[in-house]
């Protein structure tokens, strides 16, 4: 099955949906909110669009997130305006993901937050038209020179394939036992991936500059780690307890060896070096802001203040929230009827690793400013 088909999130309103657990607020993420708001009015400083603005979220998903990002680029478009003494411009929002997405729960949601919207602002709304877009980022998805501001949040750490070479290789498999970069990874594996992320985000990198207008900005969040070896554990841990996880399903008998070891995520946590040295090579855009911040794992599922001291309660939140994001994929290639398993074993581990430690992300974020260059 190709991998657009089922890297998708957990789709409808259900206990397990991506758009019931995964709900960012703008105070869990300010530095994010904080850059883009700022590219934005830097936008449309050097620009000045006069009657509409084009903007895009690559892998929208179906949850809430969307509109919480896009409500702050609204708010920063409204104050330029107003301190630019400019009229406010229409809005084109065009909201990207793979077609497998829910698209559906999204515009429900869009529908409702815009009527909400409109009351809470009165004369302030600025009218805006959600057109979805399916397709893959790492293809063409918009028309020359279309698109003034592009976002992403946490999807571009999904990578376009699993890399090549990480397979089984006759008797041998290459990454035994693990399902992404471990400390017991041979360093083939921490190359492999490497260099998928190096050719996929080079290639974003070229389909953009196509796309977005000379002087456009784009700001991408997405999973990073802070370390030069990728190896290192601490930026691994979900897929480790993961990992775990599956081999004692096999030691159990409930999987085969072969089905652990032939399964990698198709998935890299870049470092910023890497992130500015393929825009460097790319040579499209320059970096105009960047921001590196911890993520603790329970803001992903916003607990109350007596879950962020129970452990249980965090486990589960978190386990809830990888299930949001991975079920589908595990699905597809150990079957549905172990999800269950897999992740109540994960709850476990989770609750048992934050009584030690305290989970994070490492979280990247980057303004890319689309570069004039002649014959660009
Ligand atoms: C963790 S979700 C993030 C969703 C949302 N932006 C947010 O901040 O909550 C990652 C999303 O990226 C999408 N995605 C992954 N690879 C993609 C690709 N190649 N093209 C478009 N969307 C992709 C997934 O389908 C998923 O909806």
């Amino acid at each position: 099955m190709k991998l657009e088909q089922v890297l998708c999130m957990l789709g409808g309103t259900g206990d397990h949906s991506y758009a019931t657990v995964f709900n960012l607020e703008d105070k869990t993420v300010p530095d994010a909110i904080f850059i883009m708001k700022q590219s934005v009015e830097e936008l449309y400083h050097d620009l000045l669009p006069e009657n509409y603005v084009v903007v895009a979220d690559l892998g929208c998903s179906s949850g809430p997130n969307a509109f919480m990002y896009f409500a702050a680029i609204m708010d920063a478009i409204g104050e330029s305006c107003d301190r630019l003494s400019r009229r406010a411009p229409e809005i084109q929002l065009l909201l990207n993901d793979l077609p497998g997405n829910d698209f559906n729960t999204l515009f429900g949601l869009f529908a409702s937050s815009k009527e909400k919207m409109k009351e809470e602002k009165g004369e302030k709304f600025l009218p805006f038209y959600p057109a979805g877009v399916p397709g893959s980022f790492y293809g063409r998805l918009f028309p020359a020179r279309s698109v003034h501001f592009i976002y992403s949040s946490l999807c571009l750490h999904w990578l376009s394939q699993v890399p090549q070479g990480l397979e089984t290789n006759g008797n041998t498999a290459v990454n035994k036992g693990n399902i992404y970069i471990s400390k017991t990874s041979p360093p083939l594996v921490s190359k492999l991936y490497t260099e998928q992320f190096q050719r996929d985000f080079y290639s974003f990198l070229k389909l953009r500059s196509e796309e977005i207008c000379t002087g456009g900005r784009m700001v991408l969040m997405f999973f990073g780690r802070r370390t030069w070896d990728p190896a290192e554990e601490e930026n691994n841990y979900i897929s480790t307890l993961l990992s775990k996880a599956l081999n004692e399903m096999v030691l159990e008998g409930i999987l085969k060896a072969s089905e652990v070891d032939s399964f990698n995520l198709p998935y890299y946590q870049p470092c910023m070096e890497e992130v500015k040295m393929v825009t460097r090579d790319e040579g499209s855009f320059d970096v105009a802001h960047e921001s590196v911040f911890d993520l603790n794992w329970e803001v992903l599922g916003n607990l109350d203040d007596k879950s962020l001291t129970d452990n249980n309660a965090s486990g589960e939140y978190i386990a809830k929230i990888m299930r949001s994001v991975l079920e589908p994929l595990f699905a597809s290639h150990f079957g549905e009827a172990i999800i269950d398993e897999l992740f109540s074993r994960l709850t476990a581990k989770l609750t048992k690793h934050i009584e030690t430690e305290k989970g994070k992300y490492v979280i990247f974020v980057v303004s890319l400013r689309r570069i004039y260059r002649v014959n660009s």
